[in-house]
């Protein structure tokens, strides 16, 4: 690609500094107040940074350091750097879950960059939603864009036994309500996860979304591997400052780096890291923000071609501390060999081929071979049927494979609170062979289609030694998850969908191979429960959260607002595209 490198007056920023009015006066006066003389930005490229540090949020505690770095390198590319703080969605922290306002930050950031100078963007999250957030907005506004990504944080370490985020937490909880560990043992895991800034180290959500931001194209090659701590991170973040300067002036843009070849790389990205089930939801919002129509049924065409390479817990065993060690994501994508399409051009400038031509493995059992992958096929299943009939997801390699083709006895929770009160009753009529079913937790019901997929296991159960069940929810799954759990059910149970039909003590059966997901009850039975089902009361009545029950999509359709699509096709509100950047 060669585009004509622009010059100082086609500068969008130069609307608000360059010309000689009244209103650029008052940019330029405010600008000398804030202590710039007009050589220091005149003529030059104004990068937003659109930082996520916040105090609340542990995974991104380096941006503000990190934040300095980017300055300085574009500075030193002649850039005119200006911060601005967006919403920070801190996993841990913020309810009813973060991917309720997933949306709302990927319209900060497009409104943000809509309405000031900014030329070119630097884009730093890490911590789950952050990333497709970012990424959606920036694809919407299609100005010139860099991502910078968190990093994963150290290795957990308690006791000599490494811990990974959230599978560990699980494991251990599991444990300890099984009484195998003590509180003691409890508190030295609680102590020993999270040793240092950076996102979680296990191919969690985050170090998926990261990974696939590289892949994509929008990160600089190598950064998403790199741990948050490591001194190459830093040096990451300055080259990043200077290369989206020199963006800039060539204008390359969102729209000259996703295409159709590159999301397939990037969801082909996610299979091969065995990695997080919601990677699936935020591909296909980034994917349709391009105007690519991804689908369930082509994200598992994919899936059923694509080898598990990365040997990272929840699936396999090492961290993402040691898959950087082992050569990192550019080795893996190496190793993927003709799955991957090496034409397609990056933020450096040049393609994903030229990019990754010098990569190695350093650790085979890490990264594995081709030719001997840690599983063949089987890093994600779409499944379908008469309780999904617009797909559910399950990740077949977390779930223990005597699972795989199961029919047993629903057990019905009504909505997370239900469960919460019933799960440990002894009274629950419920043995290992059952299938525990949550209705009511999808993107409206929940609402957000909050992380609550891993559906405990009752402890009475747990006490056998039993550690997975089959689970069924409309809900989604922290990709530090495991077990057999079915999620993404569409349409959700909370707008009528037939999984809100589903009762005590129906048969459900799952066949993963054959990728079927049904209840096992005739299809007139399923009309008369539909005629006497009632709509619940709408969640909200004002404020963003009635906005998103009016907008948001379904799961298969990647959660976005109707009216945020390419072109607004779909919105309640006629749609219409958006007014031209000046
Ligand atoms: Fe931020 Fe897991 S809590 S990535």
């Amino acid at each position: 690609m060669s585009k004509k490198r622009k010059t100082p007056e086609e500068l969008r920023s130069h609307r608000w500094y360059g010309v000689n009015d009244l209103r650029s006066f008052g940019h330029r006066s405010r600008t000398a107040q804030m202590g710039y003389d007009r050589e220091e930005y005149a003529g030059k490229p104004v990068i937003a940074i659109l930082n996520t540090w916040s105090e609340i949020n542990p995974c991104h505690t380096h941006f503000k350091e990190r934040v300095e770095e980017v300055k300085r390198g574009i500075w030193q590319a002649g850039g005119f750097p200006v911060e601005l703080p967006v919403q920070t969605l801190s996993e841990p922290f913020q309810k009813p879950t973060t991917m309720l306002y997933r949306n709302f930050l990927a319209m900060e950031a497009e409104e943000t960059l809509r309405s000031y100078p900014a030329d070119g963007v630097v884009l730093m999250g890490g911590c789950d939603k952050t990333t497709p957030a970012l990424l959606m907005g920036a694809i919407s506004v299609d100005l010139p864009a860099i991502f910078l990504p968190a990093g994963p944080m150290l290795n957990g370490n308690w006791n000599g036994v490494t811990l990974g985020s959230g599978s560990d937490t699980w494991k251990y909880w599991a444990d300890l309500r099984a009484g195998k560990i003590t509180e003691q043992d409890w508190k030295g895991v609680e102590g020993g996860i999270a040793r240092s800034p950076g996102h979680c180290m296990t191919m969690g959500t985050a170090s998926t979304m990261t990974s696939a931001a590289e892949a994509l194209g929008f990160t600089l090659p190598g950064y998403a591997s790199i741990p948050a701590v490591d001194s190459r991170h830093a040096q990451f973040a300055a080259r990043t400052g200077r290369r989206i300067v020199d963006m800039v002036w060539e204008d390359l843009k969102p729209s000259d780096i996703i295409t159709r070849k590159s999301v397939d790389n990037a969801v082909t990205t996610c299979l091969a890291l065995s990695g997080s089930s919601n990677a699936i939801v935020h591909m296909i919002a980034l994917a349709r923000r391009a105007g690519v129509d991804l689908t369930l049924a082509q994200y598992d065409d994919i899936a059923r071609r694509t080898p598990v390479l990365a040997n990272i817990r929840p699936t396999g065993k090492f961290l993402m501390e040691d898959f950087f060690y082992a050569g990192g994501l550019m080795a893996m994508l190496k190793e993927l060999g003709d799955l991957i399409d090496g034409t397609q051009l990056t933020v450096n400038g040049k393609t994903l081929g030229e990019n990754i031509a010098e990569a190695r493995i350093f650790n085979d059992d890490v990264i594995r071979r081709r030719t001997n992958p840690l599983m063949r096929d089987t890093g994600l299943a779409v499944l379908r049927g008469n309780i999904a009939p617009d797909g559910a997801v399950i990740k077949p390699g977390a779930a223990e494979p005597h699972l795989h083709v199961h029919t047993g006895r629903a057990v019905v929770f009504k909505d997370y609170n239900d469960m919460a009160a019933r799960v440990d009753s002894e009274e629950l009529d419920i043995d290992e062979n059952c299938v525990i079913v949550l209705q009511h937790a999808g993107p409206i019901g929940a609402p957000g289609m909050p992380e609550w997929g891993q559906l405990p296991i009752p402890q009475k159960i747990l006490k056998k030694g039993v550690r997975d069940m089959v689970r069924i929810s409309d809900a989604r799954m922290s990709g530090t998850s495991y077990g057999a759990c079915v999620l993404h059910v569409a349409p959700e149970s909370f707008v009528g969908g037939p999984f809100a039909l589903v009762q005590d003590g129906d048969m459900i059966e799952l066949n993963v191979p054959e990728r079927r997901l049904n209840v096992l009850v005739s299809d007139e039975e399923l009309v008369r429960r539909k005629a006497s089902w009632v709509a619940p009361e709408p969640r909200f009545t004002r404020g963003y959260g009635a906005m998103h029950q009016m907008h948001v999509m379904q799961a298969d359709k990647g959660c976005d607002f109707d009216f945020l699509q390419r072109d607004g096709a779909g919105c309640s509100c006629g749609g219409g595209g958006e007014p031209e950047i000046h």
